[in-house]
């Protein structure tokens, strides 16, 4: 069959990693892709923020299968327009991608299916923020509406700062119209979980647990990004646990998308802070995480193809996925400078070197090939990905992989998964 992958990150060539692990893919696409899903699939250029472009792509490839990478696509409708053709894809419809798309929209829906989360408030100007602030304690979590790319959400340590923030966002300037609505929300503390689960509109199967580190620095510090490194191991979370997530969150927002008109197929992401009150949603994403996907797919033994149409098919179950026991860890490489601006063009060095450490696959993200080498082309520019037995050899074999990667400005976190291994 052939196969369609929309994106351009480390997630993308996660996914094009594994689906050409599949027997019944005969050929593979990729649409825009990158330089390091140049090697393992035919790319073919595309406006991902032109449904007409992507359509393009669509009628040229003529594809048995879709999946697509980033939100953007999705919240434009891209399923919907595939599937109308006989395209067959996977992901949910724009409706259903709205839970993304408008984090107002997936509070409200949160409240009305009583689904635990921060208690908020969804202002439409500044001084409705002022008014709400009355009723919130310091820190208190701004976040703009709709997509900003990771950039629509600060921790605001006083409602003047609060206030400030989202006066910021009502003028455009820091998120566009991403932030003409404005959602405050009270500042939840524990540990982040990515709880990923496949659904066919009615069904879920879970995936394996992942944890993002989405700030910056190390310890937790500097700026939020889209995420500099996760891991995935077996006891993340025990068994109990991940029932009563499929039973209290992920379930009833299948259900719950079901009962209002706009069934949710594809992946559920769940961001979730695990707090002494328990776990509490604080956001969905309609996908796969970048770079959740990377270890999560690292430990994936059964076939991706298979499980993927079966959420298009309606016929999810729990049997879907096979995992391994390893753990599997993904580290960042990061250009210098983001998330703020960072230049691009640096030639990538000791590529080959770093994949030939056990268990070692290195993921693109925001690279080029140019002559036979890689030059970087982003901010996040590779996810350096390991397997092993436990986490702290999947860590170990990751550093020692980045330990060999250079180019001009490059950073990671040298943290990822520290805490974890602590424990
Ligand atoms: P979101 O895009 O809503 O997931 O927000 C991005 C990041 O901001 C999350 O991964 C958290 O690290 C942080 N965050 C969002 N909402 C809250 C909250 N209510 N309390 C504490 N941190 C939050
Ligand atoms: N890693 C967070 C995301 O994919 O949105």
């Amino acid at each position: 069959m052939k196969v369609l992958v929309l994106g351009n990150g480390g997630r993308e060539h996660a996914l094009v990693w594994k689906l050409r692990q599949s027997p019944r893919v005969a050929k593979l696409y990729c649409a825009p892709g990158n330089g390091g899903i140049a090697d393992e699939a035919e790319c073919l250029p595309v406006d991902l923020k032109n449904l007409d472009s992507i359509v393009a792509v669509g009628a040229q490839v003529r594809p048995d299968l879709t999946v697509v990478g980033p939100e953007l696509p999705l919240t434009l409708g891209v399923v919907d327009e595939f599937s109308r053709r006989g395209w067959p894809a996977f992901g949910p419809t724009k409706a259903a991608a709205q839970l993304e798309a408008s984090k107002s929209f997936a509070k409200e829906f949160l409240q009305r299916h009583r689904i635990p989360t921060a208690p908020y408030a969804i202002c439409d100007s500044v001084e409705e923020v002022r008014a709400a602030l009355a009723h919130f304690h310091a820190p208190v979590v701004v976040k703009a509406d709709g997509l900003a790319a990771g950039k629509g959400v600060v921790i605001a340590v006083s409602k003047e700062e609060a206030a400030g923030v989202a006066a910021e966002m009502f003028s455009g300037k820091m998120v566009g119209e991403a932030g003409l609505r404005v959602v405050l929300e009270e500042c939840l503390k524990g540990d982040e979980l990515s709880f990923l689960v496949l659904s066919d509109g009615e069904r879920v199967a879970p995936l394996v647990a992942a944890q993002d580190h989405k700030r910056v620095g190390d310890g937790d510090t500097g700026p939020n990004t889209g995420g500099m490194g996760a891991y995935s191991t077996q006891n993340i979370i025990d068994d109990k646990m991940r029932d009563w997530l499929v039973h209290h969150i992920a379930c009833p927002v299948v259900e719950g998308m079901k009962a209002e008109g706009a069934e949710f197929k594809g992946v559920l992401y769940c961001g979730l802070m695990m707090t002494a009150r328990g776990p509490m949603v604080l956001e969905f994403n309609c996908r796969f995480g970048d770079p959740e996907t990377q270890p999560i797919l690292m430990r994936l033994e059964s076939d991706l193809v298979d499980a993927l149409e079966a959420s298009i098919a309606g016929r999810v179950s729990e049997g879907d996925f096979k995992w391994s026991r390893d753990a599997s860890v993904c580290v960042v490489m990061a250009s210098g400078g983001y998330p703020g601006t960072f230049e691009v063009g640096k030639k990538i060095m000791g590529l080959d070197e770093a994949g030939a450490v056990d268990g070692v696959k290195v993921f693109h993200a925001g690279t080029s090939k140019r002559d036979g080498s890689f030059y970087t082309a982003g901010g996040r520019v590779l996810g350096v990905s390991a397997r092993a037995p436990d986490l702290q050899a999947a860590v170990e074999r990751a550093y020692r992989a980045c330990e060999k990667i250079r180019f001009d400005g490059a950073h990671y976190r040298k943290d990822i998964a520290a805490r974890a291994m602590k424990k």
